[in-house]
């Protein structure tokens, strides 16, 4: 067992529903497929490019490879990865990654979520979530989460959440098709004080239920 995994976090009222975060399963295969083949458009131009067609990367049988390798990660301690549900409906991922540990403790947090529930608070819940309880349970210190500049909603969840921009990588990572350019976005445990959550509570944009 690693530090702050497995884990349930949540609930969390947020103005799409009940959210809920809790380890991926092997379960989730057709809804993550269903959703996913419909929201090519809404997920493709933000994703790191990927090996193959899009319908074949999220088709059903290919859930089980990957569900599989985001578990053994999990397993030795080296990613959190988590599924978002709304309403107790698969909603979206949120993973924590290429976790670090010994003087650095850092890791990166990455997110979608379903085009049907956008802009209901449910991003921006979920990395309050996941980045309190990594602080308070995971053993971490840092989190950094890379963004395009083109990606106003991914910036705007950011902000609301707490994090801080701390620069532009770039042609930093491959995605869509090739090297682009990315902001990097960081918050450290000890600007966090009571947690993200309850500042989101305090603003009003969630409810502890
Ligand atoms: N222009 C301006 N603002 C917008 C737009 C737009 N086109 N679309 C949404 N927004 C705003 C919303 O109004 C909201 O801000 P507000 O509360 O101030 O009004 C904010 O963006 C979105 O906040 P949430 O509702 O918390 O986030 P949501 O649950 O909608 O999820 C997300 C946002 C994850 C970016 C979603 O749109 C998505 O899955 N996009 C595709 C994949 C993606 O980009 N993932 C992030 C990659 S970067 C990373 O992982 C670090």
């Amino acid at each position: 067992r690693h530090p702050g995994w497995p884990a349930k976090l949540g609930p969390l009222r947020v103005p799409a529903g009940i959210l809920d975060v809790r380890p991926v399963r092997l379960r989730d295969a057709g809804e993550w497929s269903r959703v996913r083949l419909r929201d090519r458009e809404h997920l493709e131009m933000w994703e790191p490019t990927g090996v193959g067609p899009w319908p074949d990367r999220n088709a059903f049988w290919s859930w089980p490879s990957q569900w599989l390798a985001l578990r053994g990660l999990a397993r030795r301690g080296q990613c959190l990865p988590f599924t978002i549900t709304v309403d107790g409906h698969f909603a979206g991922q949120i993973t924590v990654g290429n976790v670090i540990r010994a003087s650095l403790r850092s890791a990166w947090i990455g997110y979608w979520v379903s085009s049907d529930i956008v802009r209901g608070g449910v991003a921006t819940g979920a990395v309050a979530l996941v980045t309190d309880h990594v602080f308070n349970f995971g053993g971490l210190h840092r989190l950094e989460a890379t963004v395009r500049p083109e990606n106003t909603p991914s910036l705007r969840v950011l902000a609301k959440a707490g994090y801080r921009q701390e620069g532009l990588f770039e042609r930093y990572l491959d995605v869509a098709g090739g090297w682009r350019d990315h902001f990097c976005y960081a918050v450290t445990k000890e600007e966090t004080g009571d947690g993200l959550v309850s500042r989101l509570v305090a603003k009003g944009l969630a409810e502890r239920v």
